[in-house]
């Protein structure tokens, strides 16, 4: 999702089937579409990918879930979202976290795969536009979800797709009766000696 045009704009296309396939399958499924759908973000594609499916759809309220790592203070998250200002990076212009001096700043997150400190440009249009939520899902927040998918359902998510499991749970429980569609970008495999050697059994 990242890069000069047209990366994010081919990246967005290929990664759309995904979304495309997503709204048919759910549209069978259930006869309607979710009420709200949600992906984590960390370059982008997989969010931008599933929210191509239905980001003609009105109704659907779409909501990317970055992370917030260990806090709120720059080198602490990756929330570039939240906390992201317009600046330059790998050429080209987004919501980037930067240190003083306009650089990209040191990010974390539990996920490998979200610690990045710039974002893809749509996200950053698509947050100034409000077409979609953001929200950022602490690493504590998502090995809950991690553990909790796992023991519940027998899906073992990847830490990075938790974030979005961790925003859904939340979200479901605060708005009762609401239908969230979630995408599980990956599985947890890769994942799984970390968590248990660093964090145990839950
Ligand atoms: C399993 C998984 N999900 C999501 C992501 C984040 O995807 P994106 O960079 O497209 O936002 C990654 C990135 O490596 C990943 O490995």
């Amino acid at each position: 999702m990242v890069g000069p045009h047209p990366f994010p704009k081919m990246v967005r296309n290929f990664q759309s089937v995904m979304g495309i396939e997503a709204r048919e399958q759910y549209l069978e499924m259930t006869g309607e579409l979710p009420d709200h759908v949600t992906a984590c973000v960390g370059g982008g594609s997989n969010a931008l990918g599933l929210f191509a499916g239905f980001i003609d759809d009105d109704d659907v309220q779409l909501h990317g879930v970055e992370p917030l790592g260990k806090g709120t203070e720059l080198g602490q998250h990756s929330a570039t979202m939240t906390f992201g200002k317009p600046g330059m990076i790998h050429g080209f212009k987004c919501l980037l976290l930067a240190d003083e001096e306009g650089n990209p700043a040191p990010v974390h997150s539990i996920a490998s795969g979200l610690d990045y400190p710039g974002v893809g440009p749509e996200h950053s249009h698509l947050k100034t536009s409000g077409r979609v939520n953001y929200h950022a899902i602490s690493d504590d927040e998502t090995l809950d979800a991690f553990y909790k998918i796992s023991r519940r359902e027998g899906i073992i998510p990847a830490l990075e797709s938790a974030h979005a499991i961790a925003w859904a749970m939340k979200f479901g429980r605060e708005n009762p009766g609401t239908t969230i569609l979630a995408n599980l970008s990956g599985r947890g495999d890769k994942d799984i000696d970390y968590v248990t050697e660093n964090f145990g059994h839950g």
